[in-house]
């Protein structure tokens, strides 16, 4: 090591007083970050924070082209909208799917549309990547529980596909279902919810334009966290009708019984538009928590969708049909 007497030490090599004081403090701040960080790691290692997630799987979509209907809020961060989800099929915490979902085999990827149909078919996702022009929408998602974000899906109108199987007039529903398989979510192998999670819309809200079948976020296929290879948007409704890695679409004559309703009759109801003005029994309504943000903001009609779709409900009591 070379050590300099102090009569050869250059003054420009000596440090000056306020780039002195300003190190100290830089080094004060690197301290307390490398303890915070310190007290993360060990927080992550005990597993109560979820570990960053993993998104080198994802693949860049082609054919991307952008909807009118996009609201021009800002989108939440990736890493958000990954690490706080609500998959029940991996566990009823939000960290959960981060830490679960990487086992699930996203490719291939087969979706049957059958029921009141006259050309039922099946629907390889690999396939529908390849052929379908995918729009990207940026939608508000509000959550039951009272957090919304601000999301770029990219999809596909789900119209596209009920157009092609050519729906009787005896549709009068659609029916939605997602895997069922214990071994790769392994919350299947307990009664959380009555397997397969199942939802429901009508058949003039499953056409309606807003409804996507969506593939992807950020311009990348979907997460496995969100519900990959495809899943359900339904923007003016609660976040639960959203439905996550799809595997069945049923065209029914009769309203289906939704996995919510049958587990909570009273809390979730088939309709389940965003409404405020409809409180769940435990909670209020009327104000959300957008994820990133302190001061909450007042929910809006149909979660700000109403223009569009307050008239599929006209002379319904939007308080009976909740
Ligand atoms: N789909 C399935 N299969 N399982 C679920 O537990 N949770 C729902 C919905 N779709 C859920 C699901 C709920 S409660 C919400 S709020 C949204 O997914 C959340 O979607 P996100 O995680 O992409 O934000």
């Amino acid at each position: 090591m070379l050590i300099k007497s102090p009569n050869k030490i250059l003054p420009s090599e000596i440090t000056p007083e306020t780039l002195y004081h300003n190190r100290r403090q830089f080094l004060q701040h690197l301290i307390a970050t490398s303890a915070t960080l310190a007290i993360s790691n060990l927080v992550q290692a005990k597993g109560v924070l979820p570990p960053a997630p993993d998104t080198s799987y994802l693949k860049t979509l082609p054919h991307i082209k952008n909807h009118p209907l996009s609201t021009d809020e800002s989108p939440t961060s990736l890493a958000k909208i990954i690490s706080y989800s609500n998959f029940y099929e991996f566990g009823t915490q939000k960290s959960d799917p981060i830490t679960q979902a990487h086992q699930l085999q996203i490719s291939p990827w087969q979706l049957i549309v059958v029921g009141e149909v006259e050309k039922p078919g099946i629907i390889d996702i690999d396939d529908l990547l390849q052929k379908f022009t995918l729009e990207e929408r940026i939608y508000r998602l509000r959550c039951v529980e009272g957090w919304s974000m601000v999301i770029p899906w990219l999809g596909i109108p789900l119209n596209e596909i009920l157009k092609r199987v050519r729906p009787t007039s005896k549709a009068k529903f659609v029916q939605f279902n997602s895997l069922f398989d214990p071994q790769q979510m392994p919350a299947q192998q307990q009664h959380v919810l009555n397997w397969p999670y199942t939802e429901g819309l009508r058949i003039d809200e499953a056409m309606h334009p807003l409804t996507i079948l969506s593939v992807g976020l950020y311009g990348k296929t979907l997460p496995k966290e969100n519900g990959a290879p495809v899943r359900l948007v339904v923007p003016w409704k609660y976040g639960f009708k959203s439905i996550k890695s799809l595997v069945k679409i049923r065209l029914v004559e009769k309203q289906p019984l939704t996995s919510w309703e049958e587990a909570a009759p009273t809390g979730y109801g088939f309709y389940s538009n965003v409404n405020p003005k409809v409180p769940h029994p435990r909670w209020s309504q009327a104000k959300e928590r957008r994820i990133g943000e302190l001061t909450k903001r007042n929910t809006l009609m149909f979660n700000g969708y109403a223009d569009q779709v307050a008239t599929l409900y006209q002379g319904m009591d939007l308080k009976k049909y909740f």
